[in-house]
């Protein structure tokens, strides 16, 4: 796939994604690096935290991008059980939300055989690549990290250790793969530079080691899924009412788009629409037929729209969008045995390009002594 209109976002030292140069070259000359696994493709890595329900908003701004990612890269995509021990110390539904994150990637298309899909705690490397990291992290950098004050505001009585060094842990998910390009949303964009900065300063320190990741964005594929309720995104846990959620089953799809607010009608034709309003155009647009969604337009235009045909025919095109993705997670999630078997082989791809990282890494920092 050829077509993936993808643009680097940060630290632009080339613009053309189809033929990035190869940054796993060194300036000095001291290590031999192995041989990727796969020498023609660039390296992908992303996370997803286990924590809340994928939702609409999750599918078509994020995993519909790895879809189309795994056939043209060497795509590491990682279930980021470490990180969620941060911020969710409860651990009583730890694997039932593991096992859904994979079912529900699976089910929208990734594959297992093409990528590495694997859980975090799998790869005891990133464990040792964090430690490492940790002493290129000043407490100064991290504290003024954005998602750090933000989650300090949030809980207060929960500022652990782990909280402060997150992105360590998240530029050692990258690092560890040596990835060039990892697709993230802006929210991410800040820990990604940390990354860099990480990255530079080993590079500096001990020799050429890591390449310096940056983020991989979908530009003109870049939607945004609006929350029913016209206040806001989509999201994992607020709003629930408001979010369509990839596991929702029908009635609930009805009831949610059911409940969507709306206004009196236009009175007169062409008037712009109500944010509500327009947030029903907008999930139309990305689930229904380009024809149904202009019928709707031209009766808004002409004040002939009737909302309730609107829901009507949207509940009827969500259904049909998301029923089967839930369906097949939910066959996935039953299937604890195949689980088993992707967990199984994601980890054995992704310890194999670790391992060969982490015996650089120790040897440029001169953790070798016999
Ligand atoms: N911090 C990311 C998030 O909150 C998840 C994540 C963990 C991640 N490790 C990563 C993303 C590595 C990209 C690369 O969504």
């Amino acid at each position: 796939m050829d077509d993936i209109p993808g643009e680097v976002l940060r630290g632009v030292p080339y613009g053309n994604l189809k033929n990035p140069p190869d940054l796993r070259c060194h300036k000095r000359a001291t290590f031999v690096f192995s041989p990727p696994m796969d020498e023609q493709k660039q390296i992908v890595m992303s996370g997803i935290r286990p924590t809340g329900y994928l939702h609409l908003g999750s599918y078509l701004g994020a995993i519909r991008n790895y879809v189309r990612m795994q056939e043209q890269y060497q795509c590491f995509f990682m279930v980021a059980d470490l990180h969620s021990l941060t911020t969710h110390p409860d651990t009583s539904q730890l694997k039932s939300n593991v096992h859904r994150v994979l079912a529900e990637n699976i089910a929208c298309g990734l594959d297992p055989d093409k990528v590495a899909l694997y859980c975090q705690s799998h790869v005891r490397q990133t464990s040792e690549l964090y430690l490492y990291l940790n002493m290129l992290a000043y407490k100064g950098e991290l504290e003024k990290t954005a998602t750090f004050k933000e989650k300090v505001r949030l809980s207060p009585d929960n500022v652990n250790a782990g909280l402060l060094t997150y992105p360590v842990l998240q530029a050692a998910d990258i690092l560890l793969h040596r990835a060039l390009y990892v697709p993230v949303g802006k929210d991410q964009e800040q820990h990604l530079e940390m990354a860099r900065n990480f990255a530079k300063r080993f590079n500096h320190r001990y020799g050429e080691v890591f390449p310096e990741p940056v983020a991989f964005n979908f530009s003109e594929d870049l939607v945004k899924v609006p929350s029913l309720d016209g206040l806001g995104k989509m999201s994992k846990s607020e709003n629930q009412m408001a979010t369509l959620y990839l596991a929702d089953e029908d009635d609930m799809i009805f009831k949610k788009i059911k409940k969507a607010p709306t206004d009196q009608g236009p009175t007169v034709p062409n008037s712009p629409r109500h944010p509500y309003i327009e947030n029903l155009f907008q999930l139309m647009k990305l689930v229904s037929s380009p024809e149904t969604y202009q019928r709707f337009e031209t009766d808004y235009n002409e004040c002939t729209i009737r909302y309730g045909d609107l829901k009507k025919q949207l509940t009827a095109d969500m259904i049909a969008f998301i029923g089967p993705i839930r369906e097949k997670a939910k066959a996935i999630m039953e299937d604890e045995t195949y689980l088993k078997s992707v967990m199984e082989k994601g980890a054995q791809k992704a310890i194999q390009s670790a391992e060969a990282t982490m015996k650089l890494t120790r040897k440029a920092i001169g953790l070798e002594y016999y």
